[in-house]
């Protein structure tokens, strides 16, 4: 009688298990698609590509700036920092960037129209 039970009871941990792992799963694909905190937008899986190799996308993020600006950053970052050329792509990831994080969106975020602060600083997030 005990034996014939058992492999009910197995069969419904294995059920529950493999629940789990779906959950698990799932999750984790929800993860991959918030891009990393940077806002959706045509080209941020080109950003995501070539811009997170050495520092993660917070610098990006606290960054927001005109699109000239950003070509001079990247272009800094080639000279400078070992940034490989990005030939066609470079002009999508400064379109995703200038209106992702361009300057205008600078006002709007978080307790920069707070004007109990005073400072809006992060920590260095490399
Ligand atoms: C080969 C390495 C490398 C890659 C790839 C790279 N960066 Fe950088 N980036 C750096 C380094 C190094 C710094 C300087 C970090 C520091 O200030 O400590 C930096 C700094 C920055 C900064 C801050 C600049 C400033 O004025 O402080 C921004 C913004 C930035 N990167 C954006 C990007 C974007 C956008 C891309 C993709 C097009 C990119 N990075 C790809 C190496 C890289």
């Amino acid at each position: 009688m005990v034996r014939s039970k058992l492999p009910g009871k197995l069969r419904v941990k294995f059920i529950l298990l493999a629940g789990l792992m779906l959950l698990a799963s799932d999750l984790a694909a929800k993860e991959e698609m918030d891009y990393q905190g940077l806002p959706p937008g045509a080209g941020v899986d080109l950003v995501l590509e070539n811009c997170t190799a050495c520092h993660s996308t917070d610098i990006i993020r606290k960054n927001h700036m005109s699109r000239e600006a950003w070509d001079k950053t990247i272009t800094w970052m080639q000279e400078k920092q070992g940034l490989w050329e990005l030939g066609k792509d470079r002009q999508i990831i400064l379109d995703y960037l200038s209106k992702a994080q361009g300057v205008e969106k600078n006002k709007a975020v978080g307790r920069r129209n707070n004007p109990m602060y005073e400072f809006d600083y992060k920590p260095n997030p490399l």
